[in-house]
């Protein structure tokens, strides 16, 4: 789950190339590198590290040239440091290769490129494409990566140069994502649109099997059987602007307060005359209505907005949703048929394991329907129906405004779901009334913390206090209850992915089954205490907290008793709504404690250590 680019044209290729991966980062930051082309000769300059590493080494020893390809590693086979980082080159430094994906048969080739005189140098599975390439190169580098991809197993986007065929980039993919963009008199080839937006707008996805080939200033898409695919470029709407800070000190930041812009958006665009409209949706009513169960399929923060989904789908449209990691799915043989509905959901519409959960379902003969942010990407295109989510591109690692964006689809979806299947009528206005009150809600939500002295900071600055005072002994637990306990489940993994703090999420019914021996002094347990049918159960647990010792942070409705409760240690107040409309506030206060959190360590929020955005390996 790399991220790679390839550039020719007129400009200076270092200069485009480092631009377009500080956009592909978020796919992974171990290390980065790149290769151009200059008098015959192929200029590699690669480091261990982020971007920022690679950038100070070409402000001593720059690249010069117009073509050339890049790379940002997250690395795979082989540990992160300068020799495994890409570009990959032959044992001739003839032709420079960088890969996104797994190459499976990857020792096989390596055997038998060694026998043939190959001398490997790394110990990734990369290498292995441009001995290959090498290997199979005979005047013509289309012809060579054509003859090369033939023998990969596994997944892959690559893009290739020849140090002789300057003005060429040649690039392939299957099962990893890349998109060609098309400039005045320049072509780029990115796993991402972001990395190339600054240049151009139209772009064509690269489909799987297919290998571009960009010369003499011309363009050539051949087809898995060699024959020439012609294809229309596609015009990005949206824009780079939506992609940076805006003033933020991080993107998750950004991001977590353009939620409530985000539903508004939604609302205009899904809602029309009092009606739910999902125009992109291309699965027709009459095979809805004919749905006899439905089956969630995700991962990370999606799978957590899956599990709201099942609470909404089942209470209001009545018909039985189970919910299953994407990772776990494809594995168990799943009972999925024609009569099942298999909704994916994925922000990056790249995840190799929803991908591959997809693939299984639509064998077994399910309808699948794709809830993704990424317009165009793989699993929005295999899917049988789509519904985007239109959060604008999501740089931050730690997902937010993708996760409140997908819940909010799947309410409306559950409304639209309900309505072919008779199960609601004149509620439906009821529902819109109280969800066209969600974006003000957020917007009043989010108000205190615009300043940078908030509570939810103060919280977090007398966190990090007790945490050093302990020898770092405190950990967090999040306790939720009915629709909020994904929630739950959400927040501790907003901490443990930025904070590196353990944290777990678990229904509050189940603190006696275990999580209740945790209980001391050192824990701080955040309890999501909202107006619900199970606030008084939930009060329960606070004071069993309480009665042990723990230190409670209550998110509660506004008004609640528990804001004058003095033995209460922290509470947060989210607007009182109805229990089935809170899951989007209640997620806004967790994801800025994680925040808060994480500053206070000092870590690095936007690109926390060993993940990355967009996950496409198994
Ligand atoms: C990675 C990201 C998470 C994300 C998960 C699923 O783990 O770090 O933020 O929730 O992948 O990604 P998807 O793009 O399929 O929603």
């Amino acid at each position: 789950m790399c991220g790679i680019i390839g550039y020719t044209g007129r400009r200076n290729a270092e200069q485009v190339l480092v631009k377009g991966l500080s956009r592909l980062e978020y796919r992974g930051y171990d290390s980065a590198g790149i290769a151009v082309i200059n008098k015959g000769d192929i200029q590699i300059r690669k480091k261990q590290g982020k971007l920022s590493v690679l950038m100070d080494e070409l402000s001593h020893n720059p690249a010069k040239g117009t073509t050339g390809i890049g790379h940002t590693r997250w690395a795979t086979h082989g540990v992160p440091n300068d020799v495994n980082a890409h570009p990959h080159v032959d044992s001739g430094r003839n032709i420079a290769i960088v890969h996104n994906g797994i190459i499976e048969n990857y020792k096989e080739i390596r055997k038998r490129l060694q026998a043939k005189g190959y001398e490997f140098v790394s110990g990734t599975d990369s290498e292995n494409i441009a001995h290959l390439v090498s290997d199979c190169y005979a005047g013509d580098l289309y012809k060579a990566v054509k003859k090369a991809v033939s023998m990969l197993k596994g997944s892959f986007a690559i893009v290739v140069i020849h140090r002789e065929e300057p003005g060429r980039i040649v690039g392939a993919r299957k099962d990893s994502p890349l998109v060609a963009g098309l400039g005045d008199g320049e072509y780029f080839l990115a796993s991402d649109i972001p990395a190339v937006l600054e240049y151009t707008r139209d772009v064509i996805y690269v489909e799987n099997g297919e290998i571009v080939d960009i010369k003499d200033g011309g363009i050539t898409i051949y087809g898995s059987g060699g024959k020439i695919e012609r294809r229309d470029p596609t015009a990005i709407k949206w824009d780079i602007s939506q992609a940076e800070k805006k003033g933020y000190k991080h993107f998750m930041l950004k991001e977590i307060f353009e939620q409530p812009g985000i539903i508004r958006n939604m609302l205009a665009e899904r809602v029309r005359k009092g009606k739910i409209k999902f125009e992109e949706l291309a699965i027709p009513e009459k095979d809805l209505k004919r749905i006899k169960r439905i089956s969630v399929v995700a991962c990370g923060t999606a799978y957590h907005a899956g599990l709201i989904g099942k609470y909404l789908i089942e209470k209001i449209a009545r018909v039985p949703v189970w919910v299953d990691q994407a990772s776990e799915f494809r594995y168990r043989d799943p009972l999925v048929d024609k009569d099942t509905l298999v909704i994916v959901i994925s922000q990056s519409g790249e995840t190799a394991d929803t991908l591959a959960a997809l693939r299984e379902a639509k064998r077994k003969g399910a309808a699948v329907l794709a809830v993704c942010n990424v317009l165009g990407s793989s699993i929005a295109r295999e899917a049988d129906g789509v519904i985007y989510t239109h959060a604008g591109p999501e740089i931050a690692v730690a997902s937010t405004k993708a996760y409140t964006a997908q819940i909010a689809i799947l309410h409306l979806f559950t409304y639209f779901f309900a309505g072919i299947k008779g199960t609601v009528g004149k509620e439906e206005k009821g529902f819109l009334r109280e969800f066209r009150k969600l974006p003000g809600n957020l917007d009043k939500l989010l108000g205190p913390y615009h300043s940078a002295k908030n509570r939810l900071a103060g919280y977090a600055a007398e966190f990090h206090e007790y945490y050093l005072a302990r020898n770092n002994k405190s950990c967090f637990l999040y306790l939720a209850r009915n629709i909020n306990y994904p929630n739950a489940l959400e927040g501790a993994l907003k901490l443990k992915e930025i904070s590196y703090i353990s944290a777990e999420g678990y229904p509050a019914g189940e603190m006696k089954h275990g999580p209740i021996a945790l209980i001391d002094e050192n824990p701080w347990v955040v309890c999501v205490a909202t107006n619900a049918q199970t606030h008084e159960k939930m009060l329960s647990n606070i004071q069993e907290i309480k009665a042990r010792g723990g230190i409670v942070i209550a998110i509660v409705s506004e008004g609640d008793d528990l804001l004058r409760d003095e033995s209460i240690n922290y509470a947060i107040e989210i607007p009182r709504v109805p229990e089935i409309f809170s899951p989007e506030l209640v997620a806004v206060p967790l994801q800025l404690l994680a925040y808060y959190v994480a500053g206070e360590f000092g870590y690095d929020i936007d690109k926390p250590r060993n993940l990355a955005k967009s996950v496409t390996v198994e």
